[in-house]
């Protein structure tokens, strides 16, 4: 929509690309943040409407405060802040060199998150209106093997973000937590193993961008993976673990 402003990390690739040419498309004014700022530049320059371009870490507190107070400054208060960087890689505890790989994992994914929404939280709450949005994952939902790092640290956005809403509720703040199933992004392309209800990035983007104007405050995408999701939630240990112990695994960075 003309006049609508949004705010989006991990704008250089895969879904968040996919998101800001969906918002342009509508006339969005954009933020635009990764580290791949040659990326985003060209992005920036494809789309349609003027945006503003942001090469930050979300692990650096202090850049994406920085990167939120001026958008703001220039754009004006966003009315919707996507937190959608992250990493995926495979893991195991007893691998000395991942332990840098589980770090590097939760400063992203869950920290990245929390970087991200902070410089607009007090803003908005005045405001009184805005939605936070945050891309978790069905891999939160279980613990999946080889995967500890990325598993946990979307349970830990999933968690994080059900207490924000909270926090945020009757303020006019709107938490959203979408937590896609598989979608062909630089993400996935490796993966290897099968990805049922597999769905292309920009079908992907289209289904994100209607679940944040509805507003829900949890939606699993695609649909079919949200019913595989409360299937796993349901299924008792003993039988979990069962049918997850030879799943394929994502490789881990140093195999
Ligand atoms: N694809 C899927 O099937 C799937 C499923 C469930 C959830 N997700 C989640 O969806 C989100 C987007 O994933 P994707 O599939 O679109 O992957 P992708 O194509 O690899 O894109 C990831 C994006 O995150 C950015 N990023 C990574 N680390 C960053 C950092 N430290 N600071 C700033 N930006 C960073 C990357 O930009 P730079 O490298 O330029 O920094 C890139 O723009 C992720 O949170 C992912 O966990 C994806």
């Amino acid at each position: 929509m003309a006049g609508e402003r949004v705010f989006i990390t991990g704008a250089s690739s895969g879904i968040g690309a996919a998101l800001a040419r969906r918002y342009a498309e509508r006339g969005a004014t954009l933020g635009l943040t990764a580290r791949r700022g040659d990326l985003l530049h060209a992005l920036a320059r494809a789309l349609p409407g003027n945006h503003h371009v942001y090469t930050v870490d979300v692990a650096d507190a202090g850049a994406m405060a920085a990167a939120g107070a001026d958008f703001i400054a220039r754009a004006g208060l966003p009315d919707i802040v996507v937190a959608n960087a992250g990493i995926s890689v495979g893991t195991l505890t007893g691998e000395r060199e991942d332990l840098a790989a589980f770090r590097r994992v939760f400063e992203t994914n869950v920290l990245g998150m929390v970087h991200t929404f902070h410089p607009f939280i007090e803003p908005l709450r005045q405001a009184r209106r805005g939605r936070l949005v945050g891309i978790a994952s069905v891999a939160g939902i279980r613990g999946l093997p080889g995967a500890g790092a990325y598993s946990a640290s979307k349970a830990a956005t999933i968690a994080y973000l059900e207490s924000l809403r909270v926090e945020l509720h009757g303020s006019g703040v709107r938490v959203v937590t979408l937590a896609p199933g598989y979608i062909a992004t630089p993400m996935t392309a490796a993966n290897p193993y099968p990805m049922p209800f597999l769905l292309p990035v920009e079908a992907a983007a289209r289904r994100f961008v209607a679940a944040i104007d509805a507003g829900g405050s949890y939606t699993v995408i695609p649909w079919q993976m949200g019913i595989v999701a409360k299937l796993l939630r349901l299924l008792p240990n003993p039988v979990f673990d069962a049918l997850f112990a030879h799943a394929g695994r994502k490789p881990r960075e140093t195999t």
